[in-house]
């Protein structure tokens, strides 16, 4: 039987049926899926039952897999490296601390981004699973940046053309008043160049690519960079361009990073367990490689 597909809204948000993840796809249907994911750029998947390398094989159609990196300082951590924990528990699997370090990390999540922007290879697409979920709160919303950037006024889409940002973890942490970093992470994340406006390969379509991660822009002044930045992010996370996922056990959600953002929104997270796994897809080059615009190293 041919999956099904019933779109959300025409242009953004399918939710996949008819569909078993935890068994090799045949080819008709990962090409089904994939040509869904070009149109939609979020995919639901319901009332799935996977064990993590079931997800990581599924992940492992898009590309090849991206490693967490150690973000977390030396804190053990639940899951093998390819597989992001996103929940609100420690390595005993305990709700974690007020105080705990993996909490302050994650607060980076509540603000509008889109994954590993902060490398200079990001992210293609994020793959989500929902393992337990909290009774109230902890949806996470999903901003289209094609429709956003689609409904600029055609003297900001001139303005943008050509434009590079610079993403760094530092400018995500912030936003959220937080500006320590450890030595490993300020040799090992520098700041990179990202393309402002991006075109997606499989459907020719221009989408903004802009983050809480992106802090610049070159050839502009700090302050007038930032506050472009903000002015975007602010586009484009307007109602008409929100998809919120309202968790079930057993989703399993996919988002394309090269065209979306995206935040995980408050719970009661010392209350309630939320236990979420996220297998990451590399994209195929950094944004401007992709774009053939050569940037020097600043
Ligand atoms: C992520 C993320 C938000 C959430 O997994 O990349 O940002 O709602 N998650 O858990
Ligand atoms: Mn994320």
């Amino acid at each position: 039987m041919a999956i099904t597909v019933a779109p959300i809204t025409e242009t953004f948000a399918a939710e996949i049926g008819d569909i078993d993840l935890s068994r090799p796809l045949s080819a008709e249907d990962a090409e089904a899926v994939k040509q869904a994911f070009w149109t939609y750029s979020v995919l639901i998947f319901p009332e799935q039952k996977l064990e993590a390398e079931q997800h990581l094989e599924f992940a492992r159609l898009f590309g090849p897999l991206e490693s967490s990196i150690m973000l977390y300082g030396d804190a053990p951590v639940r899951t093998r490296p390819e597989i992001a924990d996103v929940s609100n528990l420690n390595h005993k699997s305990e709700i974690w601390g007020k105080e705990s370090r993996l909490r302050l990390f994650q607060l980076g999540n509540r603000l509008w981004h889109t994954d590993s922007s902060f490398k200079r290879l990001p992210a293609l697409c994020s793959l989500l699973y929902a393992r337990s979920i909290p009774p109230v709160g902890g949806h996470t919303e999903f901003a289209d940046q094609r429709a956003g950037y689609d409904a600029l006024p055609e003297a900001m889409k001139r303005k943008l053309e050509g434009l590079v940002a610079e993403h760094c973890i530092a400018y995500s942490r912030a936003r959220l008043g937080f500006t320590q970093l450890n030595d490993a992470e300020k040799t090992n994340l520098p700041p990179v160049p990202q393309m402002l406006v991006r075109t997606i390969p499989q459907n020719g379509r221009k989408s903004l690519y802009v983050a809480a991660h992106a802090g610049r822009i070159r050839g502009m002044e700090d302050e007038a960079g930032k506050a472009l930045i903000d002015e975007l992010i602010a586009h484009a996370t307007q109602r008409q361009f929100v998809y919120t996922h309202r968790w079930r056990v057993g989703d399993l959600v996919m988002w394309d990073n090269r065209c979306t953002m995206h935040r995980g929104k408050d719970f009661d997270d010392l209350r309630y367990r939320r236990d979420m796994q996220r297998a990451t897809v590399s994209d195929i080059a950094n944004t401007c490689e992709q774009a053939g615009v050569a940037v020097a190293a600043e």
